[in-house]
């Protein structure tokens, strides 16, 4: 059975730069301060984790793979993360605009963000500690979830008015 969570629900400004919104950035603050190894596969400018990537080379990222292979390689590197931050394209037009910026051929087939998230998600599990966390941002709460053996530690929704849709931000763990 899926356990209950509390939500928070706060307002900012919204950023395409995720974790530039104050209460965002606090919550990755947050769980990275507890963290020894970090993963983000979507990382854009942010090198706050320990392994950053992101698909766009002229990102400030520390490597510029598709996020699925890069968790493979780290994978096959034998790291071992304990925590994992999920932020990538919300929609099929955002990958579709993030696939132009980094020079790539785009077509329906990349476009698919459940694809992304699928094959994404499924590379994750062989890189955790037993008491990893995931983040995960977006415009659902699916996260890692009960296919992969996760629970929900806490959900902050993230209001920015007008007819923008709210940032969801989601902390999971392993189930022990
Ligand atoms: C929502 S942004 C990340 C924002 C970042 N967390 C921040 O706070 O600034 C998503 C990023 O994922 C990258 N991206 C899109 N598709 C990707 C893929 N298949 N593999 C790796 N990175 C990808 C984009 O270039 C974009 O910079």
């Amino acid at each position: 059975m899926s356990k209950t969570v509390e939500m928070k629900r706060v307002w900012a400004m919204p950023n395409s730069d995720t974790f530039t919104v104050p209460p965002i950035g606090e919550i990755v603050q947050r769980y990275l301060a507890r963290s020894t190894v970090s993963v983000d596969p979507f990382a854009r400018n942010k090198r706050w984790a320990t392994h950053t990537n992101d698909l766009n080379p002229a990102t400030e990222a520390e490597h510029h793979m598709d996020a699925q292979q890069f968790l493979v390689q780290l994978a096959a590197d034998g790291v071992k993360a304990d925590l994992i931050i999920f932020d990538p394209p919300y929609s099929p037009r955002q990958i579709s605009e993030c696939y132009k910026a980094a020079g790539l051929e785009v077509g329906m087939k990349e476009t698919q963000n459940a694809a992304l998230y699928k094959r994404v998600r499924d590379a994750i599990p062989p890189l955790c500690t037993d008491d990893v966390v995931v983040l995960s941002f977006g415009w659902n709460s699916v996260g890692m979830g009960q296919r992969h053996n996760f629970e929900q530690l806490e959900i902050l929704l993230v209001c920015h008015g007008g007819a923008h849709n709210d940032t969801i931000c989601m902390a999971e763990r392993k189930r022990r």
